[in-house]
Formats: C-alpha cells, sequence, structure tokens
C-alpha cells in the first residue's frame, strides 16, 4: 500500500469535489490501485485546515465543507509552506482560480511545491498559461510529475488520446468544442431558450467558470486548446497567438437557420499547421452533418485530431462538471503512481 500525502489549494466547486470523490472513492483505490490518499491539508484564500487522524478529516468532508470556517480546525494564520514539507513525498492538488496572465496565486503555490519535491496536479489553467514551460521543465529535472488533465477539458481524455493513444503519429490540427459551458449556451438556444437563462442553467450547474466572461469571451476554450496543441503538437503558442471571437452576437434567428442548412453552429476552437504558419482560433462555426463533432450538444464536449498515419481520432464526452474535474485530478494522481 502506497500511503499519499494530499495538499489541497482552494476549496471552492472543484476543491469541495475532489475531497468528497477521493473520501468516496477510498476503498476502491485502496484495492484496485494500492494507493491510500491522506488528505493532509486543505487551503482556502482565507487560512486554511490542517488535517491530522483521518477521523477529523472525515468529519470535514461528511459535514458540508463549504464551512470549513467553522471548523474547530481552522486557522486563518495556517500557510502552504506548514503541510507541503520538504522530503515527504505527495501530491499539491491546486483548485484555486488564478489569473491567466500572472498565473497566480497558483502559480506561486506549484512552484513552492515543486521546490520542495511534491507532485503537482492541477484543475487551474492561470499557472500553466503564464508558465506552461518553465512549470514542466522544473518537474522534469526534478523527477516529478505535473498533471493537468482536469485543466485542458478534465473529464474529456484529450490529452490521453493525443499523448498517449496517438504516440508516434504527427498531428497536422487538433479542433474542439471545448467548453461545456458556451455548448450548452448554443444548444439550449437551437431549443428556444434566451441567452441569458441558458447562461445561468449553465451556473446552476456549477459548470460555468467562476467567472463566466471566461467562457462567453472564449479565454477558456483558447486556454484548453492552448494546453492541448503545445502539448499533443510540439509546439509552444501563446495566448496571443489565437484568434478568440466571442460567442456573444450568435442568436436564435442564424442556430435556426444553420439547422434549417442542415448545419450545426458550435463554439470550436481549432489549431492547424499551415504551410508557412500555425493557425489557431476559436470562434463560431458552421459544421456540416458529416463533421465528427456536430452531435456534441449540451454539456458535453469533443475534440478531434488529424494526425498523418492514423487519419482523423475523435474523443467524446466526458462529465462538464466540478466532479469531472475532479475525477480527472484523481485520475492524474493515479497515473503519477502507476508509472
Ligand atoms: N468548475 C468546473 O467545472 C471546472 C472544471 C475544470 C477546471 N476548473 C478550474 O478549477 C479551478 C477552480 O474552479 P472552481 O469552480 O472550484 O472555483 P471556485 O469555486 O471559485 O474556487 C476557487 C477556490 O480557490 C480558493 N483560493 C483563492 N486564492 C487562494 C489562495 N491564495 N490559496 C488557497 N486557495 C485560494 C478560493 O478561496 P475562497 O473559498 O476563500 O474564495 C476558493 O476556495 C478554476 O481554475 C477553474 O478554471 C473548473
Amino acid at each position: 500500500m502506497t500511503d499519499v500525502g494530499i495538499v489541497l489549494a482552494g476549496f471552492g466547486n472543484v476543491g469541495r469535489a475532489f475531497a468528497r470523490l477521493s473520501f468516496e472513492k477510498r476503498q476502491f483505490l485502496e484495492k484496485r490501485y494500492g494507493l491510500r490518499l491522506r488528505l493532509r491539508a486543505v487551503f482556502r484564500s482565507t487560512g486554511g485546515i490542517r488535517l491530522g487522524p483521518a477521523s477529523a478529516a472525515e468529519r470535514l468532508l461528511a459535514g458540508d465543507a463549504a464551512r470549513a470556517e467553522e471548523s474547530p480546525l481552522w486557522n486563518p494564520k495556517l500557510r502552504m509552506s506548514a503541510p507541503l514539507t520538504r522530503g515527504a513525498h505527495g501530491v499539491l492538488v491546486v483548485c484555486t482560480a488564478s489569473d491567466v496572465h500572472t498565473g497566480e496565486p497558483g502559480l506561486g503555490l506549484i512552484r513552492m511545491a515543486l521546490a520542495r519535491g511534491w507532485h503537482v496536479v492541477t484543475a487551474d489553467k492561470g499557472p500553466l498559461v503564464a508558465r506552461f514551460r518553465e512549470l514542466r521543465e522544473t518537474a522534469a529535472r526534478k523527477g516529478l510529475k505535473l498533471g493537468y488533465s482536469a485543466a485542458a477539458g478534465a473529464a474529456l481524455p484529450a490529452l490521453d488520446v493525443g499523448l498517449g493513444s496517438l504516440a508516434g503519429t504527427e498531428i497536422a490540427a487538433v479542433e474542439g468544442i471545448l467548453n461545456g459551458t458556451t455548448n450548452y449556451i448554443l444548444t439550449r438556444m437551437g431549443q428556444g431558450a434566451d441567452f441569458d437563462t441558458a447562461l445561468r442553467e449553465a451556473q446552476a450547474k456549477g459548470i460555468a467558470e467562476p467567472d463566466p466572461a471566461r467562457d462567453i469571451e472564449g479565454l477558456d476554450a483558447a486556454v484548453k486548446l492552448l494546453l492541448i496543441a503545445n502539448s499533443t503538437m510540439g509546439l509552444d503558442l501563446r495566448l496571443d497567438d489565437i484568434e478568440v471571437a466571442p460567442l456573444a452576437g450568435v442568436g436564435r434567428r442564424a442556430l435556426v437557420s444553420a439547422a434549417k442548412r442542415g448545419l450545426a453552429l458550435k463554439y470550436l476552437a481549432k489549431v492547424q499547421r499551415e504551410t508557412r504558419k500555425i493557425r489557431a482560433e476559436v470562434k463560431v462555426s458552421a459544421i456540416p452533418r458529416t463533421h465528427p463533432l456536430f452531435g456534441v450538444d449540451g454539456t458535453n464536449k469533443g475534440v478531434t485530431f488529424l494526425t498523418d498515419s492514423m487519419g482523423a481520432v475523435t474523443v467524446t464526452g466526458g462529465k462538464s462538471d466540478p466532479r469531472g474535474a475532479a475525477a480527472a485530478l484523481l485520475k492524474d494522481i493515479i497515473n503519477i503512481y502507476r508509472s
């Protein structure tokens, strides 16, 4: 049995879902993978809780985890440096919401964890966008793992397929419906809902970004595209290299008229190798019935890889909610210890 210390940064939608999921699955993880996850500490922006005996963790998770500050274990002075002790191997699970330009606050936390010999898995895209190469190189130099499936499509296994199943192929293009919120909005508008109602529904499902402007202005899809394309196509794109047109402006009439012509309007994110350059964009596109992403509706996501030797390979589905993101974090942790 391998004991894995877990420090959890961020206790919002995804952080709580992760704590709950890993607690629910503790016996399965022990039996199937020989892994015993030990939640050592949980942090919010205002402090944290350091967990000692398993019973304390159980109490926290069994109750309303959102009210962590009411726990007798709550410590507003607790700093991440305390549980991230050097030499004690474990995983920092990053569920903060960081600025994509500075990468903070997640970037500082990830740097600290790697410097102290901890693996990192992150749902937070900000640090990766700001310092992708630096973080990957630091982790590799130190023999540590940096897992970011949860930031690059979460339950949609885009990276697993692109990096694992397509090994040895050269990928000429990646095309995806990478944002569940905007796909849900387009689907609901096609069914007659107005934009604001559809967005509110997506927020109620917990799938919208903490700031939903990130979804509807295309930033979330652009960031996922960046992570998937840079990882699987060996590129070094920056956010500025991606042309992004916001979702706003697409009305019901356009959706209905496209449907009459056998087309579907989708908020597509695409990177393509052209003769002399790389074209990268996120925009509403009309796709025909024959397109592999045509039927990807609602909160579903999907990605198609155009390869030189395996043809077009598409993966679709995967839950688009905090529990799906939590499951992707858990998968990355399992794969760290499996390898
Ligand atoms: N929601 C999804 O389905 C989903 C899917 C994939 C990826 N993601 C990504 O996952 C991340 C979390 O999303 P969310 O929906 O869980 O956001 P959220 O509900 O806003 O939670 C963010 C958490 O981060 C905490 N935090 C902020 N600064 C911190 C700091 N310096 N140290 C420790 N904790 C800090 C916040 O503390 P307070 O509680 O004190 O505010 C809060 O608990 C985001 O980066 C998001 O893009 C979300």
